[in-house]
């Protein structure tokens, strides 16, 4: 095989790898919301807590990030996002709790209480629609917040159920910073 044959090759294999990488990758995508359906196996059962470094995630970003089998939702809110939710009566609210693993089960739904920093940039909130488990959107729906294309549920800026048939708002999983750019879920 001369030099010139000898680079084609390995140019046609890397081609043929990279293809079948992104093959990959799309099809785990396609699955993620029936896996995430199934029972955790063993490894993500066991994987307890999880600790994501958020010093890229700029104001009105959000990071995905999977743990324990489910997408949770690592959101830096813009004033704007804060203010709005702030401004909400709890009494326009369908489920008046906070939902947040972090409180007592009686707490209410106010943005403080959703929020993981008292300033309020940060909402850390998990992936699943409370309807019937989809993975809501970003930044969609009727009040900028979230919106679960499923069956047409709209959450607010604080990951609260305003419109749709979801019962309750997007859970909130024990989490807390434990530095200034770490966030450790469980
Ligand atoms: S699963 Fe989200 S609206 Fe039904």
């Amino acid at each position: 095989m001369s030099n010139t044959e000898e680079h084609q090759g390995t140019r046609r294999d890397f081609i043929y790898y990279a293809t079948a990488g992104a093959g990959a990758v799309v099809t785990g995508a396609a699955v993620w919301p029936l896996v995430n359906q199934m029972n955790p196996s063993a490894d993500v059962k066991a994987q307890a807590s999880k600790r994501v470094d958020v010093s890229t995630v700029a104001p009105g970003t959000q990071l995905t990030v999977l743990w324990q089998g489910k997408p949770v939702f690592i959101r830096a809110r813009t004033e704007a996002e804060i203010a709005e939710a702030r401004a909400v009566e709890l009494s326009a609210l369908p489920d008046q709790l906070a939902d947040n693993a972090n409180l007592p089960a009686d707490a209410d739904a106010s943005d403080e209480n959703r929020a993981l920093t008292e300033d309020g940039v940060w909402l850390v909130q998990m992936g699943v629609c409370t309807h019937l488990g989809c993975v809501p959107l970003g930044e969609a729906g009727d009040f900028g917040g979230w919106y679960c294309p499923c069956h047409g549920s709209h959450y607010d800026t604080a990951g609260r159920i305003r419109k749709g048939p979801a019962p309750r708002n997007l859970d909130i999983p024990v989490a807390a910073f434990i530095d200034d750019t770490t966030i450790q879920l469980g």
